[in-house]
Protein backbone atom coordinates (compact mmCIF):
# COMPACT_ATOMS: atom_id res chain seq x y z
CA UNK A 1 0.00 0.00 0.00
CA UNK A 2 1.35 3.59 -0.79
CA UNK A 3 0.23 7.24 0.02
CA UNK A 4 -3.01 7.90 -2.10
CA UNK A 5 -3.46 11.52 -3.65
CA UNK A 6 -7.18 12.92 -4.42
CA UNK A 7 -5.47 15.42 -6.53
CA UNK A 8 -9.01 17.14 -7.55
CA UNK A 9 -10.11 17.44 -4.45
CA UNK A 10 -6.75 18.34 -2.96
CA UNK A 11 -6.35 21.32 -5.30
CA UNK A 12 -9.72 22.87 -4.22
CA UNK A 13 -8.29 23.24 -0.65
CA UNK A 14 -6.12 26.51 0.54
CA UNK A 15 -2.52 25.86 0.25
CA UNK A 16 -0.02 25.33 2.60
CA UNK A 17 -1.64 22.15 4.37
CA UNK A 18 -0.65 19.08 5.67
CA UNK A 19 -2.72 16.01 4.93
CA UNK A 20 -2.78 12.47 6.29
CA UNK A 21 -3.61 9.30 4.54
CA UNK A 22 -5.80 7.96 7.70
CA UNK A 23 -5.46 4.23 5.51
CA UNK A 24 -1.93 4.39 5.61
CA UNK A 25 -1.61 5.42 8.79
CA UNK A 26 -3.83 2.63 9.80
CA UNK A 27 -2.38 -0.04 7.43
CA UNK A 28 0.91 1.09 9.07
CA UNK A 29 0.04 0.43 12.94
CA UNK A 30 -1.98 -2.51 11.89
CA UNK A 31 1.49 -3.69 11.09
CA UNK A 32 3.33 -2.55 14.13
CA UNK A 33 1.17 -4.08 16.11
CA UNK A 34 1.10 -7.65 14.65
CA UNK A 35 4.81 -7.88 14.65
CA UNK A 36 5.12 -6.43 18.05
CA UNK A 37 2.44 -9.15 19.69
CA UNK A 38 4.49 -11.62 18.12
CA UNK A 39 7.15 -11.47 20.72
CA UNK A 40 4.87 -9.78 23.53
CA UNK A 41 6.57 -6.28 23.01
CA UNK A 42 5.17 -3.32 24.15
CA UNK A 43 5.00 -0.24 21.67
CA UNK A 44 4.56 3.44 23.54
CA UNK A 45 3.93 5.95 20.27
CA UNK A 46 6.37 9.19 20.53
CA UNK A 47 4.49 11.88 20.85
CA UNK A 48 6.83 14.21 19.80
CA UNK A 49 6.92 13.27 16.03
CA UNK A 50 3.13 14.19 15.80
CA UNK A 51 0.71 15.04 18.20
CA UNK A 52 -2.06 15.92 16.05
CA UNK A 53 -5.06 14.85 17.59
CA UNK A 54 -6.75 12.69 14.99
CA UNK A 55 -3.28 10.49 14.82
CA UNK A 56 -2.78 10.05 19.01
CA UNK A 57 -6.73 8.89 18.84
CA UNK A 58 -5.87 6.20 15.76
CA UNK A 59 -3.05 5.42 17.47
CA UNK A 60 -4.22 5.20 21.15
CA UNK A 61 -7.73 3.08 19.35
CA UNK A 62 -5.10 0.47 18.64
CA UNK A 63 -3.99 -0.02 22.40
CA UNK A 64 -0.38 1.51 21.98
CA UNK A 65 0.97 3.36 25.01
CA UNK A 66 2.27 7.32 24.58
CA UNK A 67 5.76 8.32 25.59
CA UNK A 68 5.86 11.75 26.18
CA UNK A 69 8.32 14.59 26.42
CA UNK A 70 6.70 17.10 28.21
CA UNK A 71 3.72 17.77 30.88
CA UNK A 72 1.81 19.32 27.93
CA UNK A 73 2.45 16.09 26.06
CA UNK A 74 1.12 13.74 28.85
CA UNK A 75 -2.03 15.60 29.20
CA UNK A 76 -2.43 15.63 25.64
CA UNK A 77 -2.23 11.53 25.30
CA UNK A 78 -4.43 11.90 28.56
CA UNK A 79 -6.77 13.93 26.78
CA UNK A 80 -6.82 12.17 23.49
CA UNK A 81 -7.45 8.80 25.51
CA UNK A 82 -4.37 6.86 26.37
CA UNK A 83 -4.79 5.35 29.49
CA UNK A 84 -1.87 6.49 32.48
CA UNK A 85 -0.95 2.76 32.59
CA UNK A 86 0.55 3.70 29.54
CA UNK A 87 2.22 6.86 29.33
CA UNK A 88 5.80 6.88 30.23
CA UNK A 89 7.46 10.45 30.46
CA UNK A 90 10.83 10.95 29.17
CA UNK A 91 13.20 14.02 28.90
CA UNK A 92 16.36 15.88 30.08
CA UNK A 93 14.67 18.98 32.24
CA UNK A 94 11.61 17.96 33.51
CA UNK A 95 10.03 21.26 35.62
CA UNK A 96 8.20 20.65 38.97
CA UNK A 97 5.25 21.39 37.28
CA UNK A 98 5.48 18.44 34.73
CA UNK A 99 6.56 16.35 37.04
CA UNK A 100 3.52 17.02 39.14
CA UNK A 101 1.60 16.82 35.97
CA UNK A 102 2.65 12.73 35.83
CA UNK A 103 2.05 12.17 39.46
CA UNK A 104 -1.60 13.50 39.92
CA UNK A 105 -2.17 11.19 37.07
CA UNK A 106 -0.10 8.52 37.89
CA UNK A 107 1.20 7.52 34.63
CA UNK A 108 3.21 4.08 34.36
CA UNK A 109 6.47 5.56 34.68
CA UNK A 110 9.43 8.46 34.67
CA UNK A 111 12.02 7.81 32.68
CA UNK A 112 14.95 9.77 34.68
CA UNK A 113 18.20 11.20 33.44
CA UNK A 114 20.10 12.70 36.40
CA UNK A 115 20.28 12.22 40.05
CA UNK A 116 19.39 15.69 40.71
CA UNK A 117 16.20 14.97 38.71
CA UNK A 118 15.74 11.47 40.83
CA UNK A 119 16.43 13.61 43.98
CA UNK A 120 13.03 15.85 43.02
CA UNK A 121 10.57 13.60 41.61
CA UNK A 122 11.31 11.50 45.29
CA UNK A 123 10.71 14.75 46.87
CA UNK A 124 7.79 15.47 45.06
CA UNK A 125 6.28 11.94 45.19
CA UNK A 126 6.54 12.14 48.72
CA UNK A 127 4.86 15.38 49.09
CA UNK A 128 1.82 13.92 47.73
CA UNK A 129 2.29 10.90 49.42
CA UNK A 130 2.97 8.87 46.37
CA UNK A 131 5.87 6.20 45.31
CA UNK A 132 6.64 7.44 41.46
CA UNK A 133 7.84 4.38 39.16
CA UNK A 134 11.08 5.33 37.37
CA UNK A 135 13.23 3.46 35.00
CA UNK A 136 16.87 4.80 34.97
CA UNK A 137 17.78 6.42 31.26
CA UNK A 138 21.14 5.33 30.95
CA UNK A 139 23.30 6.47 28.47
CA UNK A 140 24.66 3.50 26.65
CA UNK A 141 27.57 5.10 24.89
CA UNK A 142 26.36 3.83 21.49
CA UNK A 143 27.05 5.51 18.04
CA UNK A 144 24.03 5.40 16.57
CA UNK A 145 24.68 6.59 12.43
CA UNK A 146 22.71 9.65 11.65
CA UNK A 147 22.63 12.99 11.63
CA UNK A 148 24.56 14.61 14.24
CA UNK A 149 21.36 16.61 15.76
CA UNK A 150 19.84 13.50 16.22
CA UNK A 151 21.94 11.58 17.68
CA UNK A 152 21.85 11.05 21.60
CA UNK A 153 23.52 7.86 22.72
CA UNK A 154 26.64 9.37 22.90
CA UNK A 155 28.55 10.24 26.43
CA UNK A 156 29.14 13.38 24.83
CA UNK A 157 25.36 13.64 24.53
CA UNK A 158 23.08 15.90 27.34
CA UNK A 159 20.74 12.72 27.82
CA UNK A 160 20.33 9.89 30.26
CA UNK A 161 22.97 8.87 33.27
CA UNK A 162 26.59 8.07 32.21
CA UNK A 163 27.56 4.54 33.38
CA UNK A 164 30.37 5.75 35.75
CA UNK A 165 28.11 6.77 37.81
CA UNK A 166 25.71 4.07 38.12
CA UNK A 167 27.45 2.95 41.41
CA UNK A 168 26.20 6.67 42.98
CA UNK A 169 22.93 6.14 41.40
CA UNK A 170 22.03 3.29 43.58
CA UNK A 171 23.45 4.87 46.60
CA UNK A 172 21.09 7.33 45.93
CA UNK A 173 17.86 5.19 45.44
CA UNK A 174 19.05 3.21 48.58
CA UNK A 175 17.95 6.19 50.20
CA UNK A 176 14.87 7.17 48.25
CA UNK A 177 10.83 6.78 49.74
CA UNK A 178 9.05 7.54 47.22
CA UNK A 179 10.49 6.11 43.92
CA UNK A 180 10.10 2.23 42.96
CA UNK A 181 13.04 1.77 40.21
CA UNK A 182 11.28 0.06 37.65
CA UNK A 183 13.30 -0.49 34.67
CA UNK A 184 15.90 0.87 32.36
CA UNK A 185 15.98 3.03 29.64
CA UNK A 186 17.63 3.40 26.58
CA UNK A 187 17.77 5.57 23.44
CA UNK A 188 20.12 6.16 20.63
CA UNK A 189 19.20 8.88 18.16
CA UNK A 190 16.24 8.72 15.35
CA UNK A 191 16.40 8.17 11.74
CA UNK A 192 18.27 5.28 11.80
CA UNK A 193 18.83 3.12 8.77
CA UNK A 194 21.46 0.79 9.63
CA UNK A 195 20.00 -1.55 12.15
CA UNK A 196 23.46 -2.46 13.43
CA UNK A 197 23.27 0.49 15.39
CA UNK A 198 20.35 -1.35 17.05
CA UNK A 199 22.27 -4.90 17.62
CA UNK A 200 25.36 -2.37 19.27
CA UNK A 201 22.60 -1.00 21.22
CA UNK A 202 21.51 -4.83 22.36
CA UNK A 203 24.53 -6.04 23.14
CA UNK A 204 25.45 -3.29 25.24
CA UNK A 205 21.72 -3.40 27.10
CA UNK A 206 23.00 -6.85 27.76
CA UNK A 207 26.41 -5.86 29.38
CA UNK A 208 24.68 -3.22 31.62
CA UNK A 209 21.88 -5.20 32.93
CA UNK A 210 24.40 -7.92 33.99
CA UNK A 211 25.86 -5.30 36.09
CA UNK A 212 22.34 -4.23 37.84
CA UNK A 213 22.34 -7.80 38.47
CA UNK A 214 25.24 -8.56 39.78
CA UNK A 215 24.07 -5.79 42.12
CA UNK A 216 20.89 -7.71 43.37
CA UNK A 217 18.31 -5.69 40.85
CA UNK A 218 16.15 -7.15 38.42
CA UNK A 219 14.63 -4.51 35.96
CA UNK A 220 11.14 -5.27 35.21
CA UNK A 221 11.10 -3.19 32.03
CA UNK A 222 13.72 -2.92 29.29
CA UNK A 223 12.60 0.25 27.32
CA UNK A 224 14.95 0.63 24.24
CA UNK A 225 13.56 3.73 23.00
CA UNK A 226 12.84 4.93 19.39
CA UNK A 227 14.64 5.57 16.21
CA UNK A 228 13.86 3.32 13.08
CA UNK A 229 14.25 5.39 9.99
CA UNK A 230 11.95 5.44 6.94
CA UNK A 231 12.72 5.87 3.41
CA UNK A 232 12.46 9.20 2.72
CA UNK A 233 14.17 8.50 -0.63
CA UNK A 234 11.29 6.48 -2.06
CA UNK A 235 8.02 6.90 -0.21
CA UNK A 236 5.81 4.95 -2.37
CA UNK A 237 8.43 1.94 -2.68
CA UNK A 238 8.80 1.90 1.45
CA UNK A 239 5.49 3.49 2.30
CA UNK A 240 5.83 1.14 5.67
CA UNK A 241 9.17 0.57 7.24
CA UNK A 242 10.48 -2.67 8.12
CA UNK A 243 9.33 -3.82 11.85
CA UNK A 244 9.47 -7.37 10.84
CA UNK A 245 13.43 -7.07 10.58
CA UNK A 246 13.38 -4.70 13.24
CA UNK A 247 11.88 -6.63 15.98
CA UNK A 248 13.28 -9.88 15.10
CA UNK A 249 16.96 -8.18 15.78
CA UNK A 250 15.78 -7.48 19.12
CA UNK A 251 14.59 -10.68 19.88
CA UNK A 252 17.93 -12.60 18.53
CA UNK A 253 19.94 -10.62 20.04
CA UNK A 254 18.60 -8.95 23.20
CA UNK A 255 18.62 -11.51 26.45
CA UNK A 256 15.24 -10.55 28.34
CA UNK A 257 15.32 -12.31 31.69
CA UNK A 258 12.12 -14.36 32.66
CA UNK A 259 9.13 -12.13 33.10
CA UNK A 260 10.98 -9.10 31.71
CA UNK A 261 9.12 -6.32 29.63
CA UNK A 262 10.61 -5.23 26.45
CA UNK A 263 9.12 -1.50 25.64
CA UNK A 264 10.07 0.55 21.99
CA UNK A 265 9.15 3.99 21.84
CA UNK A 266 8.75 4.41 18.16
CA UNK A 267 8.03 7.64 17.03
CA UNK A 268 9.01 8.37 13.14
CA UNK A 269 8.42 4.91 11.71
CA UNK A 270 4.58 4.83 12.88
CA UNK A 271 3.40 8.41 11.51
CA UNK A 272 6.09 9.69 8.96
CA UNK A 273 4.56 8.03 5.46
CA UNK A 274 1.12 8.83 6.35
CA UNK A 275 1.38 12.73 6.36
CA UNK A 276 2.48 15.09 3.28
CA UNK A 277 2.78 18.70 3.14
CA UNK A 278 0.78 20.02 0.37
CA UNK A 279 1.87 23.48 -1.30
CA UNK A 280 1.29 25.53 -4.52
CA UNK A 281 3.87 27.21 -6.99
CA UNK A 282 3.56 30.94 -6.30
CA UNK A 283 6.21 32.47 -8.68
CA UNK A 284 8.79 30.44 -11.13
CA UNK A 285 12.10 32.69 -11.85
CA UNK A 286 15.50 31.99 -13.58
CA UNK A 287 18.17 31.32 -11.25
CA UNK A 288 22.30 30.96 -12.24
CA UNK A 289 22.07 26.95 -13.09
CA UNK A 290 18.49 25.93 -12.40
CA UNK A 291 15.13 27.62 -11.92
CA UNK A 292 13.76 28.57 -9.00
CA UNK A 293 9.72 27.15 -8.00
CA UNK A 294 9.23 29.44 -5.35
CA UNK A 295 6.22 27.54 -2.92
CA UNK A 296 3.80 29.02 -0.75
CA UNK A 297 5.45 26.56 1.90
CA UNK A 298 8.05 27.55 4.16
CA UNK A 299 10.68 26.35 6.36
CA UNK A 300 7.86 27.22 9.14
CA UNK A 301 5.92 24.86 7.91
CA UNK A 302 8.06 22.28 7.42
CA UNK A 303 11.58 22.80 8.96
CA UNK A 304 13.53 19.72 8.76
CA UNK A 305 15.28 20.61 5.79
CA UNK A 306 16.68 23.69 7.01
CA UNK A 307 17.50 22.18 10.54
CA UNK A 308 18.92 19.24 9.20
CA UNK A 309 19.79 19.09 5.84
CA UNK A 310 17.26 16.43 5.36
CA UNK A 311 15.99 15.09 2.20
CA UNK A 312 12.14 15.26 1.55
CA UNK A 313 10.91 14.17 -1.86
CA UNK A 314 9.18 16.82 -3.67
CA UNK A 315 6.48 16.14 -6.39
CA UNK A 316 4.60 17.95 -9.00
CA UNK A 317 1.33 16.57 -8.98
CA UNK A 318 -0.03 19.22 -11.55
CA UNK A 319 2.17 18.55 -14.76
CA UNK A 320 3.18 15.68 -16.88
CA UNK A 321 5.44 18.01 -19.64
CA UNK A 322 9.14 17.95 -19.74
CA UNK A 323 11.02 17.78 -17.25
CA UNK A 324 13.64 20.23 -15.34
CA UNK A 325 15.72 21.54 -12.81
CA UNK A 326 14.25 23.50 -10.06
CA UNK A 327 15.72 24.55 -6.63
CA UNK A 328 12.72 24.48 -4.66
CA UNK A 329 12.53 27.13 -2.57
CA UNK A 330 10.02 28.96 0.48
CA UNK A 331 8.97 32.22 1.11
CA UNK A 332 10.56 33.06 4.11
CA UNK A 333 13.44 35.31 4.08
CA UNK A 334 16.41 32.84 4.93
CA UNK A 335 18.59 30.94 2.25
CA UNK A 336 18.35 27.84 4.35
CA UNK A 337 14.49 28.16 3.42
CA UNK A 338 15.29 25.23 0.78
CA UNK A 339 13.58 21.90 0.37
CA UNK A 340 15.96 20.62 -2.24
CA UNK A 341 17.92 21.92 -4.91
CA UNK A 342 18.27 21.20 -8.78
CA UNK A 343 15.33 18.60 -8.21
CA UNK A 344 14.18 17.28 -11.28
CA UNK A 345 10.60 18.14 -11.47
CA UNK A 346 8.22 18.01 -14.80
CA UNK A 347 7.64 21.83 -16.19
CA UNK A 348 6.43 23.79 -13.52
CA UNK A 349 4.39 27.16 -13.25
CA UNK A 350 2.66 29.28 -11.27
CA UNK A 351 -0.28 27.49 -9.06
CA UNK A 352 0.25 24.22 -9.57
CA UNK A 353 -0.06 21.39 -6.81
CA UNK A 354 3.07 20.66 -4.91
CA UNK A 355 3.71 17.80 -2.23
CA UNK A 356 6.90 17.01 -0.09
CA UNK A 357 6.83 13.67 0.70
CA UNK A 358 7.35 12.11 4.61
CA UNK A 359 6.30 14.84 6.76
CA UNK A 360 3.96 12.94 9.36
CA UNK A 361 6.68 12.96 11.43
CA UNK A 362 8.36 15.76 13.24
CA UNK A 363 6.84 18.07 10.33
CA UNK A 364 3.35 19.66 11.55
CA UNK A 365 4.47 19.32 15.22
CA UNK A 366 7.72 21.71 14.45
CA UNK A 367 5.72 23.77 12.76
CA UNK A 368 6.24 27.43 13.70
CA UNK A 369 4.90 31.56 12.99
CA UNK A 370 8.35 32.64 11.92
CA UNK A 371 7.25 35.56 9.96
CA UNK A 372 4.23 36.02 11.28
CA UNK A 373 3.11 32.88 8.75
CA UNK A 374 -0.03 30.64 9.86
CA UNK A 375 0.72 27.34 11.75
CA UNK A 376 -0.54 25.01 8.62
CA UNK A 377 -3.86 23.57 9.06
CA UNK A 378 -4.46 19.84 8.97
CA UNK A 379 -7.22 17.85 6.35
CA UNK A 380 -7.69 13.58 6.38
CA UNK A 381 -8.53 11.43 3.88
CA UNK A 382 -11.34 10.13 5.40
CA UNK A 383 -12.97 13.67 6.14
CA UNK A 384 -12.44 15.89 3.01
N1 LIG B 1 12.32 8.13 22.69
C1 LIG B 1 13.09 9.18 23.01
C2 LIG B 1 13.65 9.27 24.37
C3 LIG B 1 13.36 10.16 22.05
O1 LIG B 1 14.15 11.19 22.37
C4 LIG B 1 12.83 10.04 20.74
C5 LIG B 1 13.09 11.05 19.72
C6 LIG B 1 12.01 8.92 20.46
C7 LIG B 1 11.79 7.98 21.46
C8 LIG B 1 11.35 8.71 19.12
O2 LIG B 1 12.29 8.52 18.13
P1 LIG B 1 11.84 8.14 16.64
O3 LIG B 1 11.26 6.73 16.68
O4 LIG B 1 10.82 9.12 16.20
O5 LIG B 1 13.07 8.22 15.85
N2 LIG B 1 13.08 16.35 15.07
C9 LIG B 1 14.00 15.32 14.61
C10 LIG B 1 13.90 14.06 15.40
C11 LIG B 1 14.11 14.25 16.89
C12 LIG B 1 13.96 12.98 17.67
C13 LIG B 1 13.96 13.25 19.12
N3 LIG B 1 13.77 12.11 19.95
C14 LIG B 1 13.76 15.08 13.11
O6 LIG B 1 12.93 15.75 12.53
O7 LIG B 1 14.44 14.26 12.50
Amino acid sequence: MSFNFPVEVLKGLQTPYYYYDMALLEQTLRYVRSEADQYGYKVHYAVKANANERLLKAINAKGFGADCVSGNEVQKALDCGFDPSGVVYAGVGKSDREINIGLDNDIACFNVESIPELEIIDELAGLKGKIANVALRINPNVNANTHHYIRTGLEENKFGINQWDLENVLDVLKRMKHVKLLGLHFHIGSQIMDLNSFKDLCLRVNEIQKWFISHQIFPEVINVGGGLGIDYEQPDANAIPDFKSFFRLFDEILELKPGQELHFELGRSMVAQCGVLMSKVLYVKNGVNTKFAIIDAGMNDLIRPALYQAYHKVENLSSTGETEKYDVVGPICESSDCFGKAIVLPETKRGDLITIRSAGAYGEVMANGYNLREIPVAYYSDNI
